[in-house]
């Protein structure tokens, strides 16, 4: 058996770490790339190698990509309001580090990528359910600088596939305990709601949005799902550049997912209403179609088991 070494940037992170873990766990070597920023060391498993390293480094990129079969790219700023107040940042480290990947990629003849792109490429939608070849219009630095790398793989010569998640959330149990999203400064609404408190109440960035609701709609996806994807298209890689979807193709409300979470506490959420926030888009709903049909996946965790694992993870 050819054990293949995977390089994961951005392997200390939330969904890096899962990706790592799941890569070993299928037989792969794996090395981790990460400048713990955002990320923990103690995320990182124990079985990967690891380079604390940045990408805006692009020697410490020639070393990492040496004698790797793939790179799994999940390193860069993620955030979609701090995009808007720090656009810059966001085109530095996004696409000037990328750009540095993709050159240690040719430098060191590895010629197989799998990119997190992201949902906020489209921007809002005019359509129900986004496909891959609904306009690419962000709303926010952030959905931008994804756009902007999904081109440079598209006008480079990898065998290449991005997938575009839509909203990430749940937790990975392993031998060693939990992994989940564990960030500082948390924005992400599943962590928020599960930490509200009557002084400390979950806000709810708008109540005057065209939805249903009135609150914005997501679609949620399980990180174990979303990383299943990530190796099912490691396996599909072919010449050129495939751009897929990952969701689950229905999409919940903010006030859906704080009715949901309070099923599973079994008790109430403290809420207010605030003010929308500044970019985002009031719907976003992906057409998973194309992940059935190339990658063969689909999801298989719903939203109440996306919050019962970050919930576990939490304890
Ligand atoms: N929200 C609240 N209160 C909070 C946090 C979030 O009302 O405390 C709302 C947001 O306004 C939004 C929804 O909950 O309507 C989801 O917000 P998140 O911050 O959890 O996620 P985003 O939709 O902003 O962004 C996430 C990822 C991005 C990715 C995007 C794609 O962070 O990387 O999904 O949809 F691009």
């Amino acid at each position: 058996l050819l054990v293949s070494k995977i390089l994961v940037t951005g392997g200390a992170g939330y969904i890096g770490s899962v990706a790592a873990t799941v890569l070993i766990d299928h037989g792969h070597e794996v090395l981790v790339f990460d400048d713990l920023s955002t990320g923990h060391k103690d995320a990182i498993d124990p079985r990967a190698s690891f380079i604390e390293g940045s990408l805006l480094d692009l020697s410490a990129l020639k070393q990492a990509t040496q004698n790797c079969a793939a790179v799994m790219h999940f390193a860069g700023k993620s955030l979609v309001g701090e995009s808007t107040q720090k656009p810059d940042l966001y085109r530095e480290v996004n696409i000037g580090g990328t750009a540095n990947l993709l050159a240690a990629m040719k430098s060191s003849g590895v010629e197989r990528l799998v990119f997190s792109s992201s949902a906020a490429t489209y921007g809002q939608p005019q359509s129900d359910l986004i496909t891959e070849d609904s306009p690419a219009a962000p709303t926010n630095p952030y959905g931008q600088t994804k756009l902007e790398i999904d081109q440079m793989i598209s006008a480079s010569k990898l065998s290449a596939i991005s997938l575009r998640y839509f909203n990430v959330a749940g937790a990975l149990q392993t031998k060693q305990g939990w992994i989940s999203e564990r960030h500082a400064n948390e924005t992400h609404l599943i962590p928020n709601v599960l930490k509200a408190t009557g002084e400390n109440p979950l806000k709810i960035f708008g109540t005057d949005w065209d939805t249903p609701d009135g609150t914005c709609v997501r679609d949620y996806v399980h990180v174990v799902d979303l990383i299943d994807a990530h190796i099912l298209a490691l396996d599909k890689l072919t010449s050129h550049h495939e751009i897929i979807n990952i969701g689950s193709g229905r999409g919940n409300s903010v006030r859906e997912v704080i009715s949901a979470s309070e099923k599973v506490l079994g008790r109430k959420i403290a809420t207010v209403d605030a003010p929308r926030r500044d970019g985002d888009p009031a719907r976003l709903v992906a057409s998973i179609d194309k992940a059935q049909k190339v990658l063969g996946w689909a999801p298989a965790r719903d939203l109440t088991a996306m919050i019962a694992d970050h919930h576990a993870a939490q304890k």
